[in-house]
């Protein structure tokens, strides 16, 4: 039987989603029972980008379930640095491992490596596109803390034509009903026209503003940070004048609304004053966790392993 992967976070329908964050909560719940249900099972992490969150929690999940890791951290170490494809490395690391995360600066790579694979492989970010786990990692933050996702309006801030964790959080986000979408962001970082086709295509209430202040933040209810993604820029310089575009700080979050959750993938630069992490409403840290259990819950699912009640 083919494999199955996970390339974006549509590729699962919005029953089996709701199915893996039911997974991902008793996880949570119930960490023990699922502790030895990936014995003898190897994951391997192949990461040719920097990572910390997304390689170390996939680490951690597999080990948490009993299973072995193995892989490489950057692409310095890896035979890519000798010219090798990304279809040769994976019909090899197939013979080595019984599932693949995979991040790779190209968009559409990990797709290329899925089309050539014995096992499943798990998109962990390709270059600008998509980043289908953070989104996971997100889907059950705020399924655990708000209890839903329809009505919800969602407002996203910062570099969100780069930001891949928005692109793909915006389109899992769509499939929920009376959604609405606030995009925040300087004139030059708007979201991609594609994710604003597809925005406008679907009917689905939207608006681009550039500044967060009170007027903006009225009605969110959650507020998604993102940092300036630096290594896609074409330049520094443009980078330097946009890397402290928005600070969300003290004062900006005394005039949010009460119940507004403020999430972020991380690594976070400046863009939430450190000062803001002792706020109930600061969530990013347990979303970081949430990550881990969404990542077991994934792991289980694509290895087609179920644990008994
Ligand atoms: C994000 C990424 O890699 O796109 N980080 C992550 O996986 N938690 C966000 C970012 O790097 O800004």
């Amino acid at each position: 039987m083919a494999p199955r992967h996970l390339m974006s976070p549509l590729d699962f329908t919005v029953e089996e989603l709701d199915k893996l964050l039911d997974l991902g909560n008793d996880i949570e719940k119930h960490p023990e029972k699922y502790a030895h249900a990936c014995e003898g099972k190897r994951l391997a992490t192949l990461f040719y980008e920097p990572s910390t969150r997304t390689r170390l929690s996939f680490e951690a999940a597999m080990m948490n379930l009993g299973g072995k890791v193995l892989g490489f951290a950057s692409q310095d170490s890896s035979s890519a640095s000798k010219g090798e494809s990304v279809s040769d490395t994976i019909r090899v690391v197939s013979c080595y491992a019984d599932i693949v995360a995979m991040r790779h600066p190209k968009e559409g790579a990990p797709l290329v490596a899925s089309m050539k694979s014995a096992v499943p492989v798990i998109n962990a970010g390709d270059g600008g596109h998509q980043h289908p786990t953070q989104t996971l990692t997100d889907l059950l933050t705020i399924r655990s803390l708000k209890g839903h996702f329809d009505g919800l309006t969602v407002g996203f801030c910062g570099d969100l034509k780069f930001g891949r964790t928005v692109h793909s959080l915006i389109e899992a986000l769509c499939r929920y009903s009376g959604i609405r979408f606030v995009l925040i962001s300087p004139e030059e970082l708007r979201v991609p026209s594609y994710v604003r086709d597809g925005l406008k295509a679907g009917g689905f209430p939207f608006q681009e503003v550039v500044a967060l202040n009170e007027e903006t933040m009225k009605d969110l209810d959650i507020l998604y940070m993102t940092r300036a993604q630096r290594e896609r820029f074409f330049n520094e310089e443009d980078y330097v004048r946009m890397k402290d575009f928005y600070i969300l700080d003290r004062e900006k979050m005394k005039i949010a609304p009460e119940g507004m959750l403020v999430l972020h993938p991380l690594p976070r630069v400046n863009e939430i004053a450190v000062e803001v992490d002792d706020d109930p409403r600061a969530v990013y840290f347990r979303q970081a966790q949430y990550g881990v259990y969404i990542r077991m819950a994934l792991i289980l699912t694509l290895l087609g392993i179920s644990v008994d009640a």
